[in-house]
């Protein structure tokens, strides 16, 4: 704005520079001075309106859009903010949907079409994403098949290892859209670049067959964050559960799960806290050396449910005293954002509001959980529709600053300062991580 401004000053001063006749040329000066009060005229009451009415023209004649309480319209300016600041969605379950609903044939999904749910390229672009965490997910086993010890369900490794195939096989399928992000570098080239920055997140420490040997071959394959919990207990930590909540094993971390953030910080794999107790995400955030990060959680304080964050756990965040970086990205899920029927963009964008209150605008980005979720709320139906949000929010009187912290520079802040304390641990000499898990018997111990 303040460039048109200057812009339109400086032309301005060239007309009035060029426009008094020459020196000694002949002119009539009562046709001079009629026209030069006619201008002036003309420019007053110009001048007048656009002061006074600009607010009430409508939009596409508002000729002079920076002046008055709007800026433009919400719309306008939440396309342009988003043209300079794509959304970096924190969790997006387009690989378990392939799962379900495809046999895991990625030659058989069209992403360039319509697909049945949530996502898909012409929605991607409408939405202007310019990056997302695939999630590579598999749910909980059986509680009775997998035992209270975790024991049994190793096939969850095998069940992962395809989901990141899927995942990587549908970025290469695509190599004009999607790119491969492994850090934060990448996801800046692959936005200079025109594509969507393609992250892999593990959503449940279950995945890894209770072994961090696991972890750091999915860091090896791309991983680049590990939920703790899904809705179960794992070896690691304690879950929330979904609704109404379950009752905590370990009370928060074990032995294990500690070990397991040691070697996630100094690999570089973001500590996710979306899916754990109240008591894990305490924990967790005093455990870990690194920012950490909510993939799609919501506010407790806006929608009482467990999975959301409650007030005690935001004000926890911060750069402050005692305080980690994080980031919580907020879940669109409708049964996080309000009673039944009422989840919309308002009310998505409330409980961005009140972690921003909280935890501060610094602290607050996106994780729709599309292609994971049934339902949607109204006016947030698909990967189209962040706009909507963004303007939304702008209305609120957000600046363009702010919701481009929202949209992605909170989490590439949040992931540079993990991918720090990584290379520092590195430096420093520290060792990875073998504790194996206690309950395990197959491996004989020295
Ligand atoms: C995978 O999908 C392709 C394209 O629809 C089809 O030709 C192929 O037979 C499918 N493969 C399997 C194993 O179903
Ligand atoms: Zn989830």
């Amino acid at each position: 704005m303040s460039e048109r401004t200057a812009l339109i000053a400086s032309s301005n001063a060239n007309e009035h520079g060029s426009s008094g006749p020459p020196p000694n040329a002949p002119y009539n000066t009562t046709v001079r001075s009629v026209v030069w009060g006619l201008l002036t005229a003309l420019t007053i009451a110009f001048a007048v309106v656009m002061l006074f009415f600009n607010d009430n023209l409508p939009d596409n004649i508002k000729l002079i859009p920076w002046i008055g309480g709007d800026l433009h319209d919400p719309t306008v300016a939440a396309l342009d903010i988003l043209s300079k600041a794509p959304v970096i969605d924190g969790h997006i379950d387009l690989p378990i949907l392939v799962r379900h609903l495809y046999a895991n044939n990625v030659s058989a999904v069209d992403l360039s079409d319509n697909m049945p749910s949530h996502v898909d390229i012409p929605r991607l672009k409408a939405g202007k994403v310019g990056g997302f965490f695939w999630s590579v997910y598999v749910s909980c086993a059986d509680p009775e098949a997998e035992g209270p010890e975790f024991l049994t369900s190793t096939w969850r490794v095998r069940d992962t290892l395809e989901q990141i195939d899927v995942a990587k096989s549908l970025i290469e399928k695509y190599p004009d859209t999607f790119q491969l992000a492994l850090g934060t570098e990448d996801i800046k080239s692959s936005i200079t670049n025109g594509k969507i920055a393609s992250l892999l997140g593990v959503e449940g420490a279950h995945q890894l067959g209770n072994s961090i040997a696991v972890l750091r071959q999915y860091y090896a394959l791309g991983v680049r964050y590990v939920t703790l919990t899904h809705a179960c207990h794992n070896a690691f930590a304690d879950s929330c559960g979904i609704a109404p909540g379950i009752e905590p094993l370990h009370g928060g971390l074990s032995t294990i799960g500690r070990s397991l953030i040691d070697e996630m910080n100094r690999l570089g794999v973001l500590v996710d806290l979306s899916h754990t107790s109240d008591a894990t995400a305490i924990q967790a955030l005093k455990h870990s050396k690194a920012p950490v990060i909510w993939s799609h959680s919501s506010a407790r304080n806006v929608h009482d449910v467990p999975r959301n964050v409650p007030d005690k756990v935001l004000k926890l965040i911060g750069t402050g005293d005692g305080q980690t970086d994080a980031v919580v990205m907020v879940n669109f899920a409708p049964m996080f954002v309000a009673p039944e029927g009422l989840a919309n963009i308002v009310t998505v964008a409330n409980h961005i509001e009140h972690i921003a209150k909280i935890a501060g605008k610094r602290h607050v980005g996106l994780g729709s959980d599309f292609d994971g979720i049934q339902d949607t709320p109204t006016g947030l139906e698909d990967v189209s529709k962040y706009p909507a949000l963004i303007a939304e929010l702008y209305d609120r009187g957000w600046t363009k600053y702010e919701l481009a912290g929202l949209t992605g520079g909170n989490l590439l802040r949040v992931f540079e300062g993990a991918e720090k304390v990584s290379r520092n641990l590195k430096a420093a000499g520290v060792q990875p991580v073998y504790d194996l898990y206690d309950k395990r018997t197959d491996i004989p111990r020295i």
